[in-house]
């Protein structure tokens, strides 16, 4: 087990460590910086061009990335809508034959998105599995594959692969909108150049990160929570989910809108904030952050803005490289997967197999 935790002392870290390489594959050959066009052989130009409307059904991790794909593709004007995968059977989402269900998995085995995957098909739907795995049930019962090659992720909590799915999601729905449109956007090579400035991103944060600081400083808190506005949104849950698992301590993420319908009754001087800033309505965020710590509660700000009022404000800041706004919130994660993975550390947790926790949940 030593030999392949590569000097690491845990599976999660190596794979943290390892999201450059995993990103580089994931991108390989798939994007043209110079174009700015997405190439993927599975599908030629012009697949897509008949969708109507997107469903992407996944749970955990992999729901988060299907959250984020989806204001990805809103924002390209597609309909497109996240759902877990274990609601999906029980709320029936009507579907029509130009629906497109994308199901979202590492393993490709998990039970629910399995078993939405069925029910999309039985519909008359088109299925499409975003996974890590060859050969996996999901690719055998999808139409069609998209594979993340992020290599093999033995940590129960998801790293890599989900740095890799908004990464593919990305691409996807960059080329699902070329499609329907029949024209690339504008800015698609600002977004390729970004994506393929990607590994080299997260290298510099994996290389400067302070979350460990961040982690002892706080320590001894009562709960952490996480928000976000549009991208950062799943990206807050994201970092919750992490952070939660693997340290055992209370951990909520929170659409940052949401904060004053409820959530803000939690906040005290001992539940550090962590507000996650990508370029998505930062103003409204900031004065989210100012509300928080109006009630003494501590504000680490994840941005790439050096200079603003949110550094300014912050109580601390783990940066990330400035880049496309629809990528940053890959680059926030991986800061927020380094303070989970240094959280637990610290309370020296089973970090690669939470209790009660398995890697692939093959029952429902
Ligand atoms: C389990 C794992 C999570 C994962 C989720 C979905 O809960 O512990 O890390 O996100 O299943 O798994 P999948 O393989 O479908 O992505």
């Amino acid at each position: 087990e030593t030999a392949t935790k590569g000097g690491y002392e845990h599976f999660m870290y190596k794979e943290i460590n390892e999201q450059p390489g995993a990103l580089r594959r994931t991108t390989q050959g798939r994007l043209n910086t110079h174009t700015g066009g997405v190439e993927l052989d599975e599908f030629p130009p012009g697949t897509f061009a008949d969708v109507e409307q997107i469903h992407l059904v996944a749970m955990g991790t992999s729901h988060h990335a299907g959250m984020y794909a989806a204001s990805l593709l809103n924002a390209r004007g597609i309909p497109a809508f996240a759902f877990m995968s274990g609601e999906y059977s029980v709320v029936k989402p009507p579907v029509t034959p130009n629906t497109l269900v994308i199901a979202v998995s590492q393993s490709g085995e998990t039970a629910d998105t399995l078993d939405a995957v069925r029910r999309a098909r039985a519909a008359g739907a088109k299925t499409l599995a975003v996974t890590n795995v060859v050969g996996s049930s999901m690719t055998r019962e999808c139409d069609d594959e998209l594979l993340l090659r992020a290599g093999p992720e033995i940590g129960v909590a998801a790293t890599k692969t989900f740095s890799s799915q908004v990464t593919a999601l990305a691409l996807l729905s960059e080329r699902i909108s070329e499609d329907i449109t029949g024209v690339r956007s504008s800015d698609a090579r600002n977004l390729m150049e970004a994506l393929a400035r990607l590994p080299g991103d997260v290298q510099e944060i994996l290389d400067t990160s302070t979350a460990r600081e961040i982690a002892i400083e706080y320590e001894e808190s009562d709960a952490y929570f996480f928000i976000g506005r549009g991208p950062a949104h799943p990206v807050a849950l994201e970092g919750a989910l992490k952070f939660k698992e693997i340290s055992y301590e209370h951990a909520e993420g929170f659409a940052a809108s949401e904060l004053k319908h409820g959530p803000l009754a939690l906040v005290t001087p001992i539940t550090p904030v962590f507000a996650i800033f990508t370029g998505h309505e930062d103003e409204a965020t900031l004065s989210n952050m100012k509300e928080v710590q109006a009630r003494g509660a501590p504000v680490i700000a994840v941005t790439s803005d050096r200079s603003s009022e949110v550094v300014e404000f912050a109580d601390h800041v783990l940066s990330i490289p400035e880049t496309h706004p629809e990528i940053a919130g890959i680059l926030a994660n991986v800061q927020l997967q380094l303070v989970a993975y240094h959280a637990a550390n610290l309370l020296e947790r089973p970090i690669d197999k939470p209790r009660n926790l398995a890697k692939c949940v093959t029952v429902e």
